[in-house]
Formats: C-alpha cells, structure tokens, sequence
C-alpha cells in the first residue's frame, strides 16, 4: 500500500482545527509525474471563490452561517421567514429572531434545530422592560443600497449589520460557536439574552437553565422535537461572556426571562414562577466599554447533545482564549484544505462559473455533521456522524465527490454508519438530531457504503473500517425484515418473495408507499451489496444480489403509453403481490399530472412514486440501462424518450430521481447529447444568485449534483466507473489525500463555455490517459484516479460524437457484462 496510512488516521482522529490545517502544507501539486502536469495558477484561498448565499431564498432552505466542514456547530441568523429551515432568509424584510448554533442545511420537513438563540438589546427602558419574546423582540437588519440585507457571509464567518447598527458577527469550532456583538459607541446598558426554548419549531419541554450571577456563565437545555420524524432529543448549552478590548467584569443586571417578563436577580427556574409560558432563558447586562467607546461583548456557546456540563467542556477545550479572529483563521484554513484540493484552471472562464464551482463544493461538505463523541443514546469510540437528511438525497452524488477529494471523512461517516447499524439493526437512512427520520424510498446507506468499499477496500483496514463490519451492516439491509421500515430498513421478506414491493401488501411494518421507488431503490441497493461482495470475492453473494439487482424488471409493465404520446411504450408500474399491474398515469406528480399530485411525503400518501412521476422513475436503473434501452425499444426509440422527458418538461431538476436522467444519452452512444442536456440544465436551474437553486439544497445533494457537472463528469456509486464529459475549465484536478495522488483532467482546445449550455467546442472527441489512447470517451476508470493520471480530452464542436468504438467504449450496464 503506498498510503500514507498513519499519519492520515491521526488526522482523522484528530479534532482540532490546527491538527486538520496541517493538510493543507500537502501540496496538491507536488504528486505524480511532472512532466505531463502542466502547472497552472494555484488557487490558494478558495473560500474566496464561494458564494455562501445561493439558495437562500426560493425555497432553496440553504444555510449560510459558519460552520466548519461538516461541523456539528452550525452557528447562523434565525429570521420569521416561513421558510427559515436553515434559520436564515436572504428577503430583508423578514425580521432576525437570534443567532442560533445548530441547523441543518437544505431541507424540508419541519423546521429542524435552531437551538439555543442568542439576541442583543441596544436599549430598553429598564431591564424588567426588555421585550424578550422573539415576537416582541425582533428586528429588521440594515438594507444596502442594492436592496440586499447588510450580510456577510464565507466559510466560516457570518456577519450582519441589526438596523439599530449593533453588529454581530459569528464563527465556529466543531462544537462551540464564537459570537461578537459590537454596540455602537456611547450603548449605556449592552445587554444579551439567552434564548433556551425557542428552536425552529418552538418544540421544547422540559427546559432547565442556571445563571451564574458572578461570571454570568448561562448553562441549560430542554427538550425537541426532530423534523422529520416521531422522535426526540435533548441539546444542552453552556454560553461564556468575555469583552474585547476591557474587563467585562460582573454582569451590572442578571435574572431568567419567562415570556416578556425578565426576573431580576433570579438564578435559575426555582426562583420563578416557571409553568406559565412556553419561551425562557436568560437576559444579562454588561459593563460597557470604558470611555464611551465601541462595545465589543464576545460570546461563546458551547453545546451538547450530552449535558451542559459536557457542552461546557467542549468550549473550554475548543475556544480557550476567546481569539475570534484566530478561531476564524483556523476554520477558514480547514475550508481552504478541503476545497483546495479540488483545483481548477480559471482563465477564460466566466468569474461565475467558477464562483458557481467552489459554492457548490462548499455546499458538498456541510452536511453531514460530525457530532462525534455528542451521540446520547450509546457509548462508542467510533465516529459519529448526524443531519444524514437523507441518504436518498446525497448517495448519487455527495459520497462520490468525497471519494475524489476527502476519504478520511468519508471513511469516518461510514464507520458511523456501521456504529449505528450495530446499535439499531439496520444502517440509517434519514436523520438528524440523533433522531430517525423517515425514509424516502431505499436503504440508501447501503450504495453509500458500496461507493466507500468498492474504491477504498485496500484503504479500509487502514481507515479503521472493518469489511466484515461493513458487510454485514449491508445484510442487514438486503435480508432482514425491518419492524418499521418507515424509519430504517426494508419490507424484507416479501422483497425476497417476490423480488418488487407490492402495492397491496404492508406488513404492519410501515406505510403502504412508494413501492414502485422502494423496489427501484432495493434494486439499486442490492447491486452495491453485490459490488460489495464481489470485492470481497465472495463470488456466491455477489450472483445472488447481481440478481436481485435486476429485480427492476418486476415492476416494468411493457403496456403502458403516455396519453398523447403512442410512441413512449413501456413504464415503471405498481404491481399487486399475484403478479398484476395496478395503472398509474406515467404523468402522475410531473407538471403535466392531471391530479396536480406531487408524490412528496405526507400520511395520506399512498402514491406508488416518491418526489418523481413514473415516466422519471422508468429511466432510474443506473446498474443496467442497456437493459433499459432494450425494454424501451432500442436506442434509438431511447433517446427520443429522453428528448420527450426534457421537450416536455418531464425532467424535474428538484429532485434526485432525475439528476441521471441527462447523462443517459451516454448509453446510447450519443454523449455530446449528454454534455449538451448537461450543460443546459446548469444554465437553466443553477446559477450564482439568492436563487439561484431551483429547489432544496437536500444537505447538498444539489450542490455536489452541480459540482459533478461543472466538473464535467457524473458517478455511478458503488462502481469503479465515472461518466465522462468536458469540464467548464481547460483543466481540473484533483488531490486525494488517502491515495496521495493527483489526478489531472485537460481540455485541449478548450474555447469556453456556451453560456445558454447549447452548442459550442465541448464535445468529447478522443481521450488519453498519461498519453496512451483511453477505450472510451464516455467513461474514467477510478484506476485512473487511484494512480493520479494525466486525462487529455480532445474537444470538437460536432455534438454527434461518439463513446469509440468497440464494446468497451460504452459505458458498463449488468445485461453487458456488468461492472469491473
Ligand atoms: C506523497 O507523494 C509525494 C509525491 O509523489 C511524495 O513526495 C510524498 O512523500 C508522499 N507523501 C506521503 C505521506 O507518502
Ligand atoms: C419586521 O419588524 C418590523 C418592525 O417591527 C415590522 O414593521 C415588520 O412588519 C416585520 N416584518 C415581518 C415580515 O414580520
Ligand atoms: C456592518 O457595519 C460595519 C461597521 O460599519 C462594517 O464594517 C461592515 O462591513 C458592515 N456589514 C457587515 C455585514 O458586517
Ligand atoms: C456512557 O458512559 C458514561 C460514563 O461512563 C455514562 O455516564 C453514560 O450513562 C453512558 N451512556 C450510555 C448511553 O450508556
Ligand atoms: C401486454 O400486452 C400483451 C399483448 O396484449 C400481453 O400479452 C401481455 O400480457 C401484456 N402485459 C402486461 C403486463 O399487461
Ligand atoms: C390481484 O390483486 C388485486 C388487488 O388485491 C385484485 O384487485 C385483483 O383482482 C387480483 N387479480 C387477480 C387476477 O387475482
Ligand atoms: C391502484 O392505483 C390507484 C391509482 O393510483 C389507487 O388509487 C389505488 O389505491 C390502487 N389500488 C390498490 C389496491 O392499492
Ligand atoms: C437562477 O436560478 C433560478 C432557480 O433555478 C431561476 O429561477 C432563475 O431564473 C435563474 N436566474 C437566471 C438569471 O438564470
Ligand atoms: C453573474 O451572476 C450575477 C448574480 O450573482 C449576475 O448578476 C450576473 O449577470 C452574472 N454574470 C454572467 C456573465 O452571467
Ligand atoms: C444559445 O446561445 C447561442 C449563442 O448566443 C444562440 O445562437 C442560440 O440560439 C441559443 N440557444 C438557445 C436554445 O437559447
């Protein structure tokens, strides 16, 4: 093995900001052979590149607020918009209730986190007179001149300007957030509230909280609700004070507020007449500064999902000295490591395209969050990850940007994952909160951990993964009966019965939903445990589950047609357990459905298909689509219906059933209809402003969905394979840090990017690899990244190109001969 094994296991470990900037002297340049890399400017403060802000209104639900890669912290503003599920609204007239330390970014369901508020007051009358409910206590931010709310944001840091001109300013380590609140010069009586109950859905029991009188240290916590599922959870705080540029001294007024009614002097609850009202917490006045200067009040918020007193731990270990600016520095270091890995050649391309780029890569690595030694629910050594909000979303496109780039924390997620499979039985699928949440439609753990062990199992004993462990977790999904598959796992039994889920048979087990996506899903699944055994050369499970991966079959009815559209034949269908077809119009929960349903989840739901229509769910077997082409006529009645589905409006760019969808043209052997249909989709639905999402970010799934294609490529988890098309840069490359390699990606004649994604020089010609002529040009082996190679694309400006030719220049589907 030629991995510098101990020293990157160290790191994983380790998790001080200071240990992971030491990657960064890893020169991302340094490795393979220099003689083919042609040295290009080297962007060494990418997080200059990103633009925090897209998707932040729209519905996009992103978060903009500072948190490390995949921090536990995620310490950001919380505004009265009805779509603040990352607390933050980028429309100024929605008013700021608190800067918060936990959010999730990009979802749906309800409002998840939010926890913990804090909230400055320039002036009150008296302090019993401090409108302390976040009803009564909002406010608006300042507007710039461009009509835009006065924020800033980048990696790590967040800041705004309040309208009455106190300015707050937040970064982050793992697990403790660092705020600044600067008053404006001559602030008589600078206050801060503490804000114990109120989470995004305002969910809280059982709240406790302490004052301590003399340091003003805040410790509590309460109870919540989860977002997207039955359960709850506990988060606990512990909040510092420390002034910047004088001694802070003893707080000159302290007590609990309860609603609007701050008790002065009280300590704790006991001294309150604590029951009748649903907000508390903590309301302090600070010395100001001497001399009637600027105020500078630094607040530092520690928390836990374990105690208080543990949450208090976490801030003094992580934030001994209150350095703002250096906590700063070191998260922003800890972004430029990770997102430097991934450089890009800039020059002649559009500033937004690559702003686009580095956003969508930050996007790629908020979720999911390392709340590593925060799990209540047992004792572990291992990792542990949460906000997996959910596996559904992410496992298509996050995971296998992660293995390009960042392995060791893609190693550490995983070995989370087995941790909680061997806990709860079955290896989790949606969560946040340490809460179950419900599934969308696969065991979709299961392709995550095939994506990690498939390209990393000569890695794996080295990155603490045990493929025993990992193997088995993946049974756990494939064989055993689950006793909520609401939650976690699978309605096993009739899966392995009848090889689909019936419409008409549900076990007690879970809702009656979705079974034409679950069997889709279980299909897809079971090919990565097949890929997973095969690795393992354990040649008797990987038939089996090869098998079980072609189950897709079982519920294409070959009968039905589109109204209107004759020429479309074949669909994806609900099927009773004694083998018919229940009709579903291909339509349903596209725009064009006549019922107007949408397929999203709710308890009435008993749709066949989950977030997509049948006629998307028909094109998703990504393990076999030349089987696809067959059941769908061949190729060329294939690529008339992947021309029907974006003509008409079928494609939905919101949801992750169809993000495959414009790159199947490969398996035709047309792949400059994929760079086209690919590059279109960019130009249509994702773009640099406040809106620039078309729906939920889906804890980056949509970001690193946009990363691939930027980065002219798109995977195929659990495989030694990636789609190939041209990058939006005349050269791309990356550094894997477990590999030490650095794999080189040239577009020779590159003559920029068609700016409406249609026509242009981006056609894939003819490829190299360390200047040898490469099978195919529609598809990288991961060999070629294991050995960190020199990619040479030749571009044309004719769109009819083709994958080469011979069998081995398509891309590899199971009916061809499979995957190797
Ligand atoms: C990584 O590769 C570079 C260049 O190939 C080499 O100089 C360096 O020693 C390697 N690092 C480790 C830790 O093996
Ligand atoms: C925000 O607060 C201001 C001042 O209290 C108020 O006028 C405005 O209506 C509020 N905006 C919203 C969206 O509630
Ligand atoms: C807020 O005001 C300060 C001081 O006037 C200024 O430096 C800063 O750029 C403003 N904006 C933000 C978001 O902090
Ligand atoms: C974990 O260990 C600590 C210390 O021994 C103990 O107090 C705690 O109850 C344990 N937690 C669980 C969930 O077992
Ligand atoms: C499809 O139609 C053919 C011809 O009418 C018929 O033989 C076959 O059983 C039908 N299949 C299904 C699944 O309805
Ligand atoms: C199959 O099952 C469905 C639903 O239970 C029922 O409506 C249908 O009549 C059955 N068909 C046959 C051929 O038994
Ligand atoms: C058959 O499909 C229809 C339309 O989607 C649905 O309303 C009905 O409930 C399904 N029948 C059964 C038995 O599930
Ligand atoms: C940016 O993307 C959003 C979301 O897809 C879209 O609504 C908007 O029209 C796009 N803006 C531009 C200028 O293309
Ligand atoms: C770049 O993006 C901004 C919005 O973020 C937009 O105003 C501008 O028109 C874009 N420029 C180009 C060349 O697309
Ligand atoms: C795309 O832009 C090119 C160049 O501006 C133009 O010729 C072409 O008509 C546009 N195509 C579409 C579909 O908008």
């Amino acid at each position: 093995m030629r991995l510098p094994v101990r020293a990157i296991i160290h790191l994983g470990v380790i998790y001080s900001v200071k240990a992971q900037s030491a990657v960064v002297s890893a020169d991302p340049s340094a490795s393979t052979d220099s003689s083919l890399q042609p040295s290009i400017p080297k962007i060494t403060d990418p997080a200059s590149l990103v633009n925090a802000f897209i998707g932040t209104t729209n519905g996009g639900h992103v978060f903009p607020g500072a948190t490390l890669p995949h921090g536990m912290i995620k310490a950001g503003m919380d505004t009265d918009s009805p779509g603040n599920h990352a607390g933050y609204d980028g429309d100024p007239t929605f008013n700021v209730t608190g800067f918060s330390q936990l959010h999730d970014d990009g979802t749906g369901g309800a409002v998840p986190l939010s926890n913990f508020k804090l909230f400055p007051f320039l002036e009150c009358s008296t302090f019993e007179k401090c409108p302390t409910t976040m009803a009564n206590r909002k406010i608006l931010r300042k507007v710039l001149s461009n009509g835009l709310p006065d924020d800033v944001a980048s990696p790590g840091y967040f800041s705004t300007n309040l309208s009455n001109s106190i300015r707050v300013e937040l970064t982050a380590t793992r697990r403790t957030a660092l705020h600044r609140y600067t008053f404006p010069a001559g602030t008589a009586n600078p206050r801060l509230l503490v804000d114990i109950t109120n989470d995004g859905q305002k969910s809280s029991t059982n709240p406790e909280m302490t004052l301590d009188p003399t340091t003003a240290r805040v410790m509590g916590g309460a109870s919540f609700a989860g977002s997207f599922g039955p359960g709850r959870y506990n988060a606990f705080t512990c909040v510092d004070f420390k002034a910047e540029g004088y001694t802070l001294g003893t707080p000159t007024e302290y007590g609990v507020w309860l609603s609007n009614f701050p008790v002065r002097g009280s300590t704790n609850l006991l001294q309150t007449y604590y029951g009748f009202v649903s907000e508390m917490g903590a309301l302090i006045t600070f010395n100001p500064a001497p001399g009637g200067k600027a105020t500078s009040i630094l607040a530092r918020v520690g928390v836990s999902l374990i105690s208080s007193a543990q949450a208090c731990a976490n801030a003094e270990e992580e934030i001994p000295t209150f350095d703002f600016d250096a906590v700063h520095a070191s998260n922003r270091a800890a972004w430029n490591d990770v997102l430097g890995r991934v450089q890009v050649d800039a020059r002649g391309v559009d500033k937004n395209t690559t702003e686009l780029f580095y956003s969508s890569l930050y996007r790629s690595h908020i979720s999911p969050a390392d709340y590593t030694g925060e799990n209540p629910k047992w004792n572990s050594t291992e990792p542990y990850f949460d906000s997996l909000y959910c596996n559904w979303d992410t496992y298509r496109t996050l995971y296998p940007l992660m293995s390009l780039h960042d392995p060791v924390t893609f190693s550490r997620i995983v070995r989370g994952m087995i941790d909680i499979q061997k806990h709860e039985g079955w290896l989790p699928e949606c969560r946040g909160a340490t809460v179950q949440h419900f599934i969308q439609g696969g065991t979709n753990g299961d392709p995550i951990l095939g994506e990690f062990f498939v390209k990393f199992h000569q890695q794996a004993q080295a990155l603490n993964v045990s493929p025993t462990d990992l193997y088995n977790a993946l049974l756990a999904d494939a064989e055993l009966q689950s006793p909520n598959w609401n939650l976690q796992g699978r309605q096993a039994n009739i899966w392995k019965q009848l090889g689909y889920i019936p419409q008409d048979m549900f076990d007690a087990g879970g809702a009656n939903t979705k079974q034409v996506s679950r069997t889709l899903e279980h299909a897809f699944d079971d090919f990565a445990v097949s890929q997973v055994a095969k690795t393992l050369g354990n040649s008797a499970d990987a038939a089996k589950y090869l098998g079980r991966a072609g189950n897709f079959f079982n519920v294409w009815n070959p009968n039905i047609t589109v109204p209107g559209s004759p020429n479309i034949v074949g669909m994806m269908q609900p099927r009773f357990a004694n083998g018919t077809f229940n009709f579903t119009d291909p339509r349903h929960c596209s725009i064009h459905d006549p019922a107007k349903a949408t397929c999203f989840l709710n308890a009435a739901n008993r749709d066949g298909f989950y977030e997509g229509s049948p006629i998307t769910y028909s094109q998703y077997v990504p393990q076999d689509t030349a089987k696809l082409i067959e059941l769908q006529g061949g190729v060329e009645s294939f690529i008339t219906r992947l021309n029907f589905i974006f003509d008409q409006g079928y494609f939905d760019s919101t949801d992750e059933p169809s993000q495959q969808i414009p790159f199947m043209y490969h398996y035709a052997n047309r792949p400059g209809l994929s760079t086209q249909r690919s590059r279109q989709v960019i130009a249509q639905f994702f773009n640099t402003s406040r809106n620039g999402l078309p729906g939920n970010d889906d804890s980056g799934a949509m970001g690193s969905y946009v990363a691939w294609y930027l980065l002219g490529m798109y995977p195929l988890p659990a495989t030694n394979q990636i789609l190939l098309s041209s990058p939006y840069f005349p050269q791309i490359s990356f550094f894997n840090p477990v590999l030490n390699t650095t794999t080189t990606i040239i577009s020779k004649g590159f003559s920029g990017n068609p700016t409406n994604g249609t026509g242009g020089k981006v056609f894939v010609k003819s490829v190299t690899v360390d200047g040898k002529p490469w099978k195919s040009n529609c598809f990288l082996d991961w060999a070629v990244f294991i050995s960190g190679s020199v990619v040479e694309l030749t571009l044309t400006n004719d769109i009819g190109n083709t994958c080469g030719t011979g069998n081995a220049a398509l891309p590899p589907s199971i009916s061809t001969g499979g995957y190797n």
